[in-house]
């Protein structure tokens, strides 16, 4: 499609595309994000510790890389939007309507993960302010807060920010930005996870994350775990595959793909190093859900010396992470658009974020300020959490796999693998990626329980 017409629209004029390390360190930026610091700890804690730490890397590695490679390949292949790069390498019209769906399912997870990371803005500034331990009823003040309409504020400032650096291109505005961001963030890590191991009791936590119990896994572990997989590796939404379409035809995908899982399970390690010595040593229940950084790191932060700069650091950390993630969240809608309808770069941006950000309003009022936002037992928040990373992420995932596999008759040329690895992936992705991904679908989708 009109790759051309993209092009010339980005900053410079001509293709504007990722330098070799500046293609790993977005890619790695939109993996991590608040899946790995947020998402994954309380997910950890509920399924089971060290045995669902394991299941995860098996996931990752036997399904989420294969799939990444797949979405990388499309996309460097058809060197356009999600929808159009499927059309081109696929060869056929219908296959445009498979990409859709991952340019609606990112639109969609910026709604809420927008708002998600506002939070941890708001969390930051007050607790390097201090006013965060002024009340030590952390889940009331949680509560008040996500009640209100200060989140609305913070969704604002993130979109902005988010709007701000895609408006700014590839080169010049995505690869400047994670380059600076990611080596930042490990060592805000390194920092708090020096923090976390140096605390009274800290080794329970250790041993908690790292040492497996396999009698502590249950069916719906598993499933989890492959579908955290799919989100912590950004798959499924079509950010790999636009991310993809911008990188240089002479960079081995193999590589990069093994640099970007590899950077995502780092991050999340850390992240486990942080959050479960933490919570041991201060006696906190890890398995408490998606309250557990917000309520219960908050009390473990104000019990320690130097807790309020200690947690201003921590909620900074996530919000970098999420920053590195809406920028890839966002250029999925955002290349679509300019290749669709001929818009600029910076017009297409400021017309999706306008877009996300009354999406995601009634999301954010969701959690008290409008009552009767809830159908079906889910409030507007959960139903667009579960349709985008339950029913659009797995399915994406799922065409991603039998596309590859099956119908894509380019796919070795443009994977470049060597031919072990290739006989290797093509296996995985015909016969393991598409049966597992098909459970957590059904799973997730409700229509298997066990
Ligand atoms: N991988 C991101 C995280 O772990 O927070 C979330 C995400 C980003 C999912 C981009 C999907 C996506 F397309």
């Amino acid at each position: 499609m009109n790759t051309e017409k993209m092009n010339k629209n980005q900053p410079g004029g001509k293709a504007d595309q990722f330098s070799k390390s500046g293609f790993i360190l977005a890619a790695i930026g939109s993996a991590v994000g608040l899946g790995n610091m947020w998402k994954f700890p309380y997910i950890t804690g509920q399924y089971g510790g060290a045995a669902f730490f394991l299941l995860f890397i098996v996931c990752l590695v036997a399904v989420g890389l294969p799939v990444l490679l797949a979405e990388l390949a499309i996309g460097r292949g058809g060197r356009g939007s999600a929808a159009s790069s499927f059309i081109k390498v696929g060869g056929h019209k219908a296959w445009g309507g498979m990409g859709m769906l991952s340019v609606i399912g990112s639109f969609m997870i910026m709604s809420f993960y927008a708002i998600v990371a506002g939070w941890t803005f708001h969390y930051a500034i007050r607790s390097f302010s201090g006013k965060l331990f002024s009340n030590s009823d952390f889940g009331a003040q949680f509560g008040g807060f996500i009640s209100g309409y200060t989140p609305i504020l913070w969704q604002a400032v993130v979109l902005l920010i988010t709007g701000w650096i895609v408006a700014r291109g590839i080169s010049g505005g995505i690869e400047k930005f994670n380059k600076v961001l990611i080596p930042g963030l490990l060592l805000l890590l390194i920092i708090l996870m020096v923090r976390a191991l140096t605390l009274p009791g800290a080794a329970a936590g250790v041993e908690f994350f790292l040492k497996p119990d396999f009698s502590k896994l249950t069916p719906e572990s598993a499933l989890v775990a492959l579908g955290h997989a799919f989100f912590s590796l950004s798959l499924g939404m079509g950010a790999m595959m636009t991310y993809g379409s911008y990188v240089d035809r002479k960079q081995s995908l193999g590589s990069a793909t093994l640099a970007i899982g590899g950077g995502d399970l780092f991050y999340a390690f850390i992240a486990g190093l942080i959050i479960f010595p933490t919570t041991f040593s201060f006696g906190i229940d890890q398995a408490q859900g998606p309250t557990l950084v917000f309520i219960a790191l908050p009390a473990a932060f104000s019990a320690m010396p130097l807790g309020s700069l200690f947690g201003g650091l921590f909620f900074v950390l996530l919000a970098i992470a999420a920053l590195t993630s809406t920028v890839s969240l966002i250029e999925v809608p955002v290349a679509f658009s300019m290749e669709r309808w001929g818009l600029s770069r910076s017009k297409a941006v400021w017309i999706i974020i306008a877009g996300c950000f009354l999406l995601g309003l009634p999301s954010a009022l969701s959690f008290g300020l409008i009552p009767g936002l809830t159908f079906g037992g889910k409030s507007f928040f959960d139903w667009m959490d579960f349709l985008a990373s339950n029913i659009l992420l797995p399915l994406g995932g799922l065409i991603v796999t039998v596309f590859a596999g099956y119908f894509w008759k380019g796919v070795g040329k443009e994977a470049g693998l060597t031919a072990g690895w290739f006989r290797v992936w093509l296996f995985m992705l015909r016969f393991v990626a598409p049966i597992l991904v098909l459970f957590v679908f059904l799973h997730s989708a409700g229509i298997i329980k066990f």
